[in-house]
């Protein structure tokens, strides 16, 4: 597997499946996920209101993926996954690493070869930047995998940074 590190805007990537650092309504929200429905359209919510009509009626839990469309982006797919709110007094590391786990299940079983992710759980979500990188390659690197591209696509210069370090 070959791992990159990319500074940009997740939205513009052209892998096969994008990931989105979702919440478990799946109807939308902020950050990555209101750039992924912004610019992907109403197809990718559409899915989402049939997900939550359907297996996930009270809502996608903390650590799991789930694939939708991509709408109109250049991917093929996106994969929502909800990462765990930081909390100072609660160790919830594995939940985060589950994140990547499953999303790069979700990503073998759709046959993806490239999959983008974003810095899940490090914007609204607050864990510290240095911290949720290193889950995040030290998961990636650890998986059994059919992906051979990921690529992690971070927003600002320390986002970046901290991705580097953990690399
Ligand atoms: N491309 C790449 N990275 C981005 C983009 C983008 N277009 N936009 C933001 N980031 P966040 P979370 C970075 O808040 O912490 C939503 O409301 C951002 O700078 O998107 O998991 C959901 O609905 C940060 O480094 O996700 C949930 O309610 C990283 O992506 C909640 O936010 C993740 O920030 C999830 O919070």
């Amino acid at each position: 597997m070959r791992i990159t590190l990319v500074q940009g805007d997740i939205t513009r990537q052209d892998v096969d499946a994008v990931v989105n650092a979702a919440n478990s309504s799946l109807l939308g929200g902020g950050g990555v996920d209101g750039a992924i429905h912004r610019r992907g359209g109403p197809a990718i919510l559409a899915d989402c209101r049939r997900l939550r009509a359907s297996k996930y009626g009270r809502g996608l839990p903390t650590g799991e993926a789930v694939a939708t469309t991509a709408g109109e982006l250049p991917a093929r797919w996106v994969v929502h996954t909800v990462g765990p709110v930081f909390s100072a007094s609660q160790d919830r590391s594995e939940l985060l690493a589950s994140c990547y786990r499953e999303s790069l299940r979700v990503a073998d079983e759709l046959g993806a070869v490239s999959v983008a992710f974003p810095a899940v759980s490090a914007g609204i979500y607050g864990w510290p930047l240095d911290d949720a990188a290193r889950i995040a390659v030290g998961t990636v690197r650890a998986a059994s995998t059919q992906v051979e591209d990921v690529r992690f696509v971070l927003f600002g210069q320390e986002a970046y940074d901290a991705f580097e370090r953990a690399l």
